[in-house]
Order: C-alpha cells, then structure tokens, then sequence
C-alpha cells in the first residue's frame, strides 16, 4: 500500500496534508526517512514512524451514529446531506459506508464501516439479526396488535412479515409509544406494518440491532467508534420473543 493511504487512515489527515508531512521528513518507514508518497509499506512487516511515534495501521473502522431526521443514509446524494457529510475528513478517507438504510426521518442508531463482509452479514436476511425501533404511533394500540405483529402481517404488497415483537410502552388515546423488533430490513417496514394495522408512525428511531444499544448520551448527529466489545454484540444472535 501507499504511505499516503497509510498515514491518512492513520489519523495525519488528507493525502495533501500527509504530501506536506512527508515532505517534511518527519516519516520514517523501517528507520529510515521517506519523503515519497508513491512509497510502498506493507502493515504485516513494515514500521512506519511520525515525529518518533509509531503509526499502526488500522485497515477498518466501525462507527455509531446518532442520527439526526434529515440526513440520507447513503454515501452521496446529489441533493441533500448524507451521514457521511458528518463524518471528520479524517473518518471519511476510510470510506465507510451505513449499514442498512433509515429513512431520512428516522433517527437513530446507525453503523458506518468500511467492512464489507461485516455488512453483508448484518443485512443478510439470512442471518436475521434484530433490530429495535422506538416509535410514537397516533391513536391507541389495539390488544391484538401484539398477537398479529408476533404472527406477521400482510404488508400493502401483499408481503407477509417475519414474526415481530410489540412491546407497548404507553397506550394513549390520542399517541402511543411502542418498542418493536424486527428480523428483516424491508423498506419503510415499521411504517408500513403498523399501515397494516391502520396506525401512522410519526416518529422513529433505531435504538438496538443485534444486542447492541444506541449510546443515547451521543447527541443527534454526532458518533463515535465502536469498542471491540460493542462489535461482537452487533454479531450477536437473541431470540426476540424471549
Ligand atoms: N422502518 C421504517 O419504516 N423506516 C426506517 O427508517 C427503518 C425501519
């Protein structure tokens, strides 16, 4: 790999800002000064070192997201402002992508990573990993919504949904509050779910996918990096109706 990719994914910002480090001489790969940003490294056998300090490379990166309504999860969008407009420049030469897709209105946890094979198994509907939205619903929740989420409901397209979990946090005449859990990714599924059950969601927010949980100390569109105990949660598999 370059040493510009090297150093840039490395904390020392752009390319351009690590050209003008280089250039400096404050790099040393192996002990000896670099100045090339062409210059090859290999992270397996190579040592790079900046003003005296060892630079470890560090191929993926793996985000929580508090995102704010308003913002599209996706990596460009000619119109509007994506989750990675939020991202520091130093965050984004890694090229991290959301895994999943919220709606623009929908707040909530969200992964970035630039690990693919990381994504593919979180979204795989094979693996069915659980996801957690907390939503406001107007009206009440019918009694029987819970039976009918557990047992999945036709959808506007005639799709019938994975058994769902409805928790009723409060049930108001006017607006209810609701935790439910999904299995699948479908697109606009919780708003369209309680669609089947004549409700309107009007607000939501993902709080948990797998066993891990939103930090909610992380204000609206501001996130930080996983722990290496966070991650092995979002892997983890739980039964949703135990
Ligand atoms: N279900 C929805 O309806 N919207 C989201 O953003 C996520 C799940």
């Amino acid at each position: 790999m370059r040493i510009d990719k090297w150093l840039s994914n490395t904390g020392f910002g752009s390319r351009k800002e690590v050209k003008q480090l280089l250039k400096s001489g404050a790099v040393k790969l192996n002990g000896t000064v670099i100045k090339d940003p062409k210059t090859q490294a290999d992270p397996d056998k190579d040592q790079v070192v900046v003003h005296g300090e060892e630079a470890i490379y560090k191929e993926f990166i793996y985000l929580m997201m508090n995102k704010p309504d308003g913002v599209i999860s996706a990596t460009e969008d000619s119109r509007h402002e994506t989750v990675i407009d939020l991202l520091e420049l130093e965050d984004q030469s890694f090229e991290p992508f959301p895994v999943g897709r919220l709606d623009k209105d929908t707040e909530g946890l969200l992964i970035l990573t630039n690990d693919g094979q990381l994504a593919h198994s979180l979204l795989s509907p094979k693996k069915h990993v659980p996801k957690t939205y907390f939503a406001k619903i107007n009206g009440s929740i019918p009694e029987d919504t819970y039976e009918k989420f557990k047992q999945g409901v036709v959808l506007e397209d005639g799709y019938h949904t994975q058994p769902a979990k409805l928790e009723v946090i409060t049930n108001g005449l006017e607006e209810s509050e609701i935790y439910l859990t999904i299995t699948e990714g479908k697109f606009h599924q919780v708003k369209r779910m309680f669609e089947a059950v004549e409700r309107k969601v009007i607000y939501l927010k993902r709080v948990q996918m797998g066993s891990l949980k939103l930090d909610e100390s992380l204000p609206l569109g501001t996130y930080r990096e996983l722990t290496e105990e966070e991650l092995s949660l979002l892997s983890e598999r739980r039964n949703v109706f135990e």
